[in-house]
């Protein structure tokens, strides 16, 4: 399939396999693949580490805003890196998991990761996923897809796949997790997670990634003539 340089901006609640969707769509149409929240866990897992945020969740946005000035956060062969030390399993854990909404409402952190993606995305032929691409960071994005599905199947989908790296999470703690990261995303002050108006909706609960290629090869050939 041909498809023109646009930007593909996937959006939508926690676990309902944007990025899954978004690495497989960049595979097929030859585009980059940049993963937001990976970025958003990177400062979390960088503040858990350096102070920035304690137990309760109370944040030292002055520390971490400064400390943020000398953060070498980026992506690399195996995704996700500070400085040369890759950071992509650490990343991924609950303990991340359990602090990274907080840590994503601070406008300082928010303004961080936003300049890190139009640094990494410049050009076209990107796909990107988070809360806030369509409606924020590439509002002229010129497909907007805005996921979600059943909560109790995206549950049992991000458990199944911690349990697969060897981690021992219960689907109740995994569950709940999900609806908190959904709340605090959706309520927060600084570009909430709300669907963009111009954003085509997938519920994916019942739809393999086959299902959903055959959805977007369609959508593409309506919008695009391709
Ligand atoms: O993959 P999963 O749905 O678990 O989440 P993620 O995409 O790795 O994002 C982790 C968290 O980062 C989200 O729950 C949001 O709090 C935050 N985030 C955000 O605020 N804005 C984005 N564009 C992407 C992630």
């Amino acid at each position: 399939m041909q498809v023109p340089d646009i930007i593909i901006a996937i959006d939508g609640y926690s676990s309902t396999g944007k990025s899954s969707f978004a690495k497989i769509i960049a595979k097929e149409l030859s585009f980059l693949y940049l993963d937001s929240g990976a970025l958003y866990r990177g400062v979390t897992l960088f503040a858990i580490e350096n102070g920035y945020i304690s137990d309760d969740c109370t944040i030292d946005v002055p520390g971490l805003e400064k400390a943020m000035e000398e953060l070498d956060l980026h992506f690399g062969p195996c995704g996700t890196y500070i400085g040369d030390r890759c950071v992509e399993a650490e990343i991924r854990s609950l303990a991340v998991a359990g602090k990274v909404s907080p840590i994503a409402t601070v406008p300082q952190v928010r303004a961080f990761v936003d300049r890190k993606l139009r640094e990494f995305g410049k050009g076209k032929r990107v796909v990107m996923d988070g809360r806030d691409i369509g409606t924020t960071v590439f509002p002229n994005a010129e497909l907007k897809i805005f996921m979600t599905a059943d909560p109790m199947i995206r549950a049992e989908r991000r458990a199944a796949e911690m349990r697969a790296k060897g981690d021992d999470v219960n689907i109740e703690d995994v569950l709940k997790n999900l609806q908190e990261r959904d709340y605090i995303d959706s309520h927060r002050e600084t570009s909430p997670l709300t669907q963009a108006e111009d954003a085509i909706v997938l519920d994916n609960s019942h739809m393999t990634m086959e299902d959903q290629m055959v959805w977007l090869r369609a959508v593409i050939s309506e919008r695009f003539g391709c």
